[in-house]
């Protein structure tokens, strides 16, 4: 008792402790460069390596960094850009407005994390096992498709999983960005195992699906960034970070063009909240009912403004 009332007293007094910068009155310091001198002399892409993982990379990772960044960084009307938009009508102001964009990123909008797992541990299971990537990808998809039990290897590294992440796109069906990232993953040097896992994943899902099942941008990404070292929080947060950009845009479009609310019936076109879109022969839950005569405190003996006819008691 007396040993532990020691040990406490004994603690240093409370300080941040990190590796990533630090500042005093006259300087700012990251990854032990002033950034002052940064500015100027290295690109964002540069910063956002250094400040994450520690070092400024070499040029052709800069560069895929920078080309994956503007890739991700607009794509029109998804969910995070319409949840800005949504978010704005209501709020009025930018900050929830970006953060709503932002919150409706994840598993089935991204779903960069998932996907980067997913290459990381097939790859690792390849190594271990001595197959060949090609082999890899046959065990991911039969185990992913298979209608019997799973490998247990396979459950116990992937779960229950029925679809392939960062696979698909509903719009697009090819992702026509994905061609582009490999490319550009290629001609970088910066492709690895888990860009050929991809790839590979690609070629096999014929055999497993009946046709070929493409890999989404978020796919793509996420196997070239593993390819440069990040982990798969990093892959999330990095397309978060790109599709900021587009979500500043619609939130920002959406105040100076829209009226608010978007329900208004005097728009030229048909708004999403219209109450036309919201009717009750859209409505398939419990049918009108009234509260039982018990629960009944204050009676309702008024339509409020007449709109309800034949309400009213006189
Ligand atoms: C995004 C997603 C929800 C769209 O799914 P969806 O709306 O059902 O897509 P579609 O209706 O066009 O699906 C067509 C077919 O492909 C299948 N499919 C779609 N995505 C699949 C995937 N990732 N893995 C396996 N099969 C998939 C569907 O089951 C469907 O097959 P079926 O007709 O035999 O039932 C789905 O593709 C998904 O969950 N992908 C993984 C998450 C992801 O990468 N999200 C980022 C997208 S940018």
């Amino acid at each position: 008792m007396a040993e532990q009332k020691k040990a406490v007293e004994e603690r240093e007094p409370f300080h941040w402790q990190t590796a990533i910068s630090y500042k005093v009155l006259d300087r700012i310091v990251v990854r032990g460069y002033d950034v002052n001198e940064l500015a100027g002399n290295i690109s964002f892409a540069e910063m956002l390596y250094l400040v994450w993982k520690g070092e400024i990379p070499p040029k052709k990772v800069a560069q895929m960094i920078d080309a994956l960044l503007v890739i991700f960084s607009e794509h029109a009307m998804s969910p995070s850009s319409v949840s800005a938009r949504f978010v704005m009508s209501g709020a009025g102001y930018i900050m929830p407005a970006m953060a709503g964009g932002i919150l409706s990123i994840g598993f089935t909008h991204v779903d960069a994390h998932e996907a980067a797992e997913a290459w990381i541990k097939i790859v690792k299971l390849s190594k271990e096992k001595g197959w060949s990537i090609e082999e890899g990808a046959d065990y991911l998809c039969r185990n992913i498709r298979t209608k019997e039990e799973k490998d247990l290897e396979f459950v116990r590294l992937f779960g229950e999983r029925r679809v392939l992440p960062g696979w698909h796109h509903p719009q697009h069906i090819k992702d026509l960005r994905s061609p582009r990232v490999i490319e550009l993953a290629e001609q970088f040097g910066i492709a690895g195992d888990h860009v050929r896992m991809v790839q590979a994943i690609e070629k096999a899902t014929k055999n497993y699906w009946g046709r070929t099942l493409y890999m989404n941008i978020a796919g793509a990404i996420s196997a070239s960034l593993v390819d440069m070292g990040f982990e798969p929080v990093e892959c999330l947060a990095f397309c978060a970070l790109s599709r900021s950009v587009s979500i500043v845009a619609h939130a920002y479009e959406e105040q100076k063009r829209e009226k608010g609310w978007r329900a208004s019936s005097r728009s030229k076109i048909v708004q999403p909240l219209d109450l036309s879109l919201q009717k009750p022969e859209y409505y398939d839950g419990p049918e009108d009912r009234k509260l039982p005569e018990e629960r009944i405190v204050v009676p309702l003996t008024r339509a409020p403004y007449g709109y309800t006819k034949g309400m009213e008691k006189e």
